[in-house]
């Protein structure tokens, strides 16, 4: 069958691969994929996943005026997110009753978990961690393979499909993919649990997206919520909440696939490096969505 051949014919080695993306990195020092246009082959990898019959959890967390993202967020969802997998959808919310009608392809289904409302938007992020930890002990471990975490401030706009599953997986923040460590923003206070020292860590990975086999991303979200907690005791707020936490986490245990800045990018314009835009912050004016 030739589904289950590589598209190309192209041996290990030869000129003309090597003129595929040699624009970018495409493999961590670790050996793990950075998935990038042009490193896949979509429906190879679909005669691998497709047969294991496997379900994909995703939480989103849409609280207060966050519930107006919802809409576009999960229509744009089912036109690109792991079409032909069954997709389960946890919204969790302070409003159910805000939750649009979005109309759901087959073998997809949403279910709402009602969560507080909070007057700080640092709660509500900081929150997440302990409510995926959680959801995933009480009811995923047995009901799903793979699990995303996503912002619902956002919108897909192209494929994201079997590429983007593996054990632990991590995204390259768009704003930092060009800079080298040195500027990325971890947290930098050593009081804090999220303290990375300059001169370490290998890439500055967004919070807006985590994924990964529901029991490794179990492991990330039970981490992070307990130095979250350590932090909180020691008064101390890492300088961007759970992505500072997430990024120490990632630094130790090294992500098993990481997806180029496609898959979290901001706007929709497309560049010569990122020549696909998938997933994508909605510019939003916070003085309007957030509580405080
Ligand atoms: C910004 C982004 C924030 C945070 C920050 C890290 O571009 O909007 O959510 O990720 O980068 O420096
Ligand atoms: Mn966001």
């Amino acid at each position: 069958m030739l589904a289950h051949s590589r598209n190309c014919d192209m041996p290990l080695y030869s000129p003309s691969f090597l003129e595929g993306r040699k624009d970018v990195v495409t493999v961590t020092p670790w050996l793990a994929p950075v998935v990038w246009e042009g490193t896949f082959d979509k429906d190879l990898l679909d005669t691998i996943y497709k047969p294991k019959n496997i379900t994909v959890a995703m939480t989103v967390f849409a609280v207060g005026k966050y519930v107006q993202f919802l809409k576009d967020f999960l229509e744009s969802a089912e036109s690109y997110f792991m079409l032909g997998y069954r997709v389960h959808y946890y919204v969790f919310t302070d409003q159910p009753e805000a939750v649009p009608m979005v109309t759901l392809g087959s073998d997809r289904r949403l279910t709402k978990v009602k969560i507080p409302g909070s007057n700080r938007w640092q709660e509500i992020t900081l929150g997440r961690m302990e409510r995926i930890e959680n959801f995933i002990e009480t009811q995923l471990i047995n009901q799903a393979d793979y699990i995303f975490c996503l912002d619902v401030d956002t919108k897909f706009y192209g494929h994201w499909g079997a590429e983007t599953l593996s054990r632990t997986v991590a995204a390259v923040h768009f704003g930092f993919f060009t800079r080298s460590r040195d500027a990325f923003t971890y947290e930098r206070r050593p009081e804090s649990q999220a303290y990375i020292p300059y001169g370490e860590g290998d890439y500055y990975y967004g919070g807006a997206m985590i994924a990964g086999l529901v029991e490794e991303v179990y492991k990330v979200t039970k981490t992070c919520r307990m130095w979250l907690e350590i932090d909180k005791v020691n008064s101390i707020e890492a300088v961007w909440q759970e992505e500072s936490h997430l990024n120490k986490y990632f630094l130790y245990n090294k992500p098993t696939k990481l997806l180029s800045p496609e898959y979290l990018w901001h706007g929709t314009y497309h560049t010569d490096v990122v020549k696909i835009v998938r997933f994508t912050q909605v510019w939003k004016d916070v003085s309007k969505v957030r509580p405080n």
